[in-house]
């Protein structure tokens, strides 16, 4: 079965195709077209992600996206006969270049052997979110493919289920109940999967996502977006040449019984001690980053492991761009260490940020357990939770 798939919930976007096959034990995934654009080098000139801007950009970059990935599969294939285009494939595109675009390329583009098209409905930033929508939704009126829509963080969960193995994405079935902790720069959640896509709300933010901290707070030490791996780096400089601080950063909530998170204090706690410094030297940026990466994996750390005591479970994943971080994720393996029973997944290298994969995984994993969403349910919601 091939899938297309569209994510556009944020500053990537991103159309790929994936040949899957297989079944409820073993699925396989042929990775036969993927175009990626980030948008980060343009949003990184306001410090974060503009969603208007985010918008134009994904309606701009959509249709060459669809067209590469097409031809890496070669699904592309120029069409003589005029395609019948009707108005209402439009509906609820109001961008009149966007709408030319999609028209011009239906109009020279043979349907493609696609069985599903599946896209990133929410959670993320409603206006490029739409783009995807309803992009995705006028490609299924005019092929006449089924469109489904996919939660984003869904898909980052089933990221860390797939291991590499030469060209193809392979998902062996994972124990259950499966515990995530999903950490991005919108969410930072621990959610339970007791049996397939069935969700139990673990913890939450109450406030600010991780990486939106580490966004934020590279902010305030001058360096680029996006700040996660900026810190990153400057931390790990100051841990190699075993830099001595005297910074003490909070650990919001790390004793509250809650399996709940908060970075806001931690972010603004960095905020004061910017302010009170007369000049910040590289010296400084790379022990206030070290101090605020520990203080950000004591905290996950601690809440993960009380996550872990109270649901017992067989399989515990890490997604979001924020696992691509390697001393939280080393500092989570030694604390999963101690529970040989549990199997402990990441994303493969490239599937950590957002893409394209993720989304055809679920779908796919969906149509494999029945659990695929009503077509007609389709719309993009900036909120859209799984528990
Ligand atoms: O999942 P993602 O690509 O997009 C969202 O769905 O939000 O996550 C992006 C976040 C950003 O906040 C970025 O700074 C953070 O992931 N990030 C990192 C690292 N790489 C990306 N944070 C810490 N360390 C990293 N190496
Ligand atoms: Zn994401």
């Amino acid at each position: 079965m091939n899938i297309l798939a569209i994510e556009t919930s944020c500053d990537e976007t991103a159309v790929s195709i994936l040949n899957a096959g297989g079944n409820a034990e073993k699925t396989t995934y042929k990775i036969l077209g993927d175009a990626l654009y980030s948008q980060a080098k343009l949003h990184s000139e306001f410090g974060g992600v503009y969603p208007t801007l985010a918008k134009r950009e994904h309606q701009k970059n959509l249709v060459p996206l669809t067209i590469e990935s097409l031809k890496q599969a070669s699904l592309f294939e120029q069409s003589s006969e005029e395609i019948m285009i009707y108005h209402n494939f439009f509906e609820g595109i109001r961008d009149v270049q966007f709408k030319e675009d999609i028209e011009a390329f239906l109009k020279t583009t043979k349907k493609p052997n696609v069985d599903y098209i599946a896209v990133t409905e929410g959670p993320g930033l409603e206006p490029a979110l739409w783009a995807g929508v309803s992009f995705a939704t006028v490609l299924g009126r005019a092929w006449n493919i089924p469109v489904v829509g996919i939660n984003h963080m869904e898909g980052h969960i089933m990221s860390a289920l797939v291991q590499k193995e030469n060209d193809t994405l392979v998902l062996n079935k994972p124990a259950l109940p499966l515990l995530s902790l999903l950490i991005s720069g919108g969410h930072t959640e621990l959610l339970l999967m007791k049996d397939w896509f069935q969700y139990e709300l673990v913890g939450r933010t109450r406030d600010d996502a991780v990486g939106e901290a580490f966004d934020k707070v590279a902010r305030l030490l001058n360096l680029p977006y996006p700040g996660g791996p900026e810190i990153d780096k400057h931390a790990s400089k100051a841990r190699e040449s075993d830099s001595k601080h005297d910074i003490q950063l909070p650990r919001p909530m790390i004793t509250d019984a809650s399996c709940d998170f908060s970075f806001s204090g931690l972010k603004t706690a960095v905020l004061y001690l910017v302010r009170d410094m007369d000049t910040l030297t590289e010296n400084d940026r790379q022990n206030i980053a070290m101090e605020f990466e520990d203080a950000v994996r004591d905290v996950l750390v601690t809440k993960t492991k009380r996550a872990i005591e109270k649901t017992n479970p067989r399989t515990f994943v890490v997604g979001g761009g924020v696992s691509a971080n390697q001393y939280i994720r080393k500092n989570l393996e030694q604390m999963v260490d101690s529970h040989p029973d549990i199997q402990l997944l990441y994303p493969a290298k490239g599937l950590t940020g957002d893409n394209a994969i993720m989304i055809g995984i679920a779908a796919h994993m969906r149509h494999i357990h029945s659990a695929l969403p009503k077509e007609t349910d389709i719309s993009a919601t900036g909120s859209q939770s799984l528990a």
